[in-house]
């Protein structure tokens, strides 16, 4: 895992913009895992105002609550098309999101597994992460050879989501996710952190043993992750010294 820990979220996000416009053009064509939530919101501004050419790439969305139909203010439909895909060149056809109201979610759940394999795989996955360490909404105890399934969310998270909805009440108990095997299938994980609420699921996931009580442990497992935290985000991790250290002295043919 690479460790880059900047001064704030704003030259964290930046050194991440980098990385995926430099994804993107070296490889227009290029397969995209996509995340929602306040973490990427920064990024997805860097990236449209980089004014990158989209119309090659594939997206693949991690999830998606169930019950909510894609108009719904707070779907991640909505979301993506409000804070990205309606501001860059993207082919609506390109575009993949899970679909909540899907009349049957297992048989969903496995074509959105196809289709990722029929792109060519993710080459590059967005991810943020839970305050108790879920990656997508593999939530605690999510197996870690998990695939694309239905889950429930916990009452952390739905309490960590209420202020998007209005209120806790409002906020889905189900949601569909791209499982932790699946995600490890990507080449390559970018994942984003922010504030110090993120600081514990940060270190365990880290520096902690592989666990499905911090799912984002297992990206462990992955040879090509990223993690691009504030300073607050790595404020608990044991090693920031040297994550530091090596990010300063990176030699010049290594890229980000
Ligand atoms: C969203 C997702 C989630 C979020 C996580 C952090 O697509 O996959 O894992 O990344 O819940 O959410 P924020 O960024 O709102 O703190």
């Amino acid at each position: 895992m690479e460790i880059i820990i900047q001064p704030t979220a704003e030259a964290a996000t930046k050194i991440a913009a980098r990385l995926v416009a430099g994804v993107i053009r070296e490889k227009p064509a290029a397969v995209l895992g996509l995340a929602t939530g306040s973490t990427p919101l920064r990024l997805y501004r860097e990236l449209v105002a980089l004014k990158l050419d989209w119309s090659r790439l594939t997206t693949f969305n991690l999830d998606e609550y169930v019950g909510i139909s894609p108009q719904h203010p707070q779907s991640y439909h909505s979301f993506m098309w409000d804070n990205l895909f309606r501001h860059v060149n993207v082919s609506v056809k390109n575009v993949n999101i899970p679909d909540g109201l899907a009349n049957n979610i297992p048989a969903f759940c496995e074509s959105y597994e196809r289709k990722i394999f029929s792109a060519g795989g993710i080459d590059l996955q967005l991810l943020g992460i839970g305050t108790d360490g879920h990656i997508g909404f593999n939530e605690q105890t999510s197996s870690l050879a998990s695939r694309t399934r239905i889950k429930t969310l916990t009452p952390q998270t739905r309490k960590d989501n209420a202020h998007f909805f209005g209120s806790e009440e409002q906020v889905p108990h189900h949601v569909i996710t791209l499982g932790i095997g699946t995600i490890l299938e990507s080449r390559h994980c970018l994942l984003l952190a922010f504030g110090k609420k993120k600081a514990r699921a940060i270190a365990e996931a880290v520096e902690g043993p592989i666990t499905s009580m911090n799912p984002a442990s297992a990206l462990q497992l992955h040879s090509k992750v990223t993690v691009c935290l504030d300073e607050e985000a790595a404020s608990e991790l044991k090693l920031q010294d040297y994550y530091r250290w090596v990010f300063d002295h990176k030699p010049g043919w290594q890229k980000i």
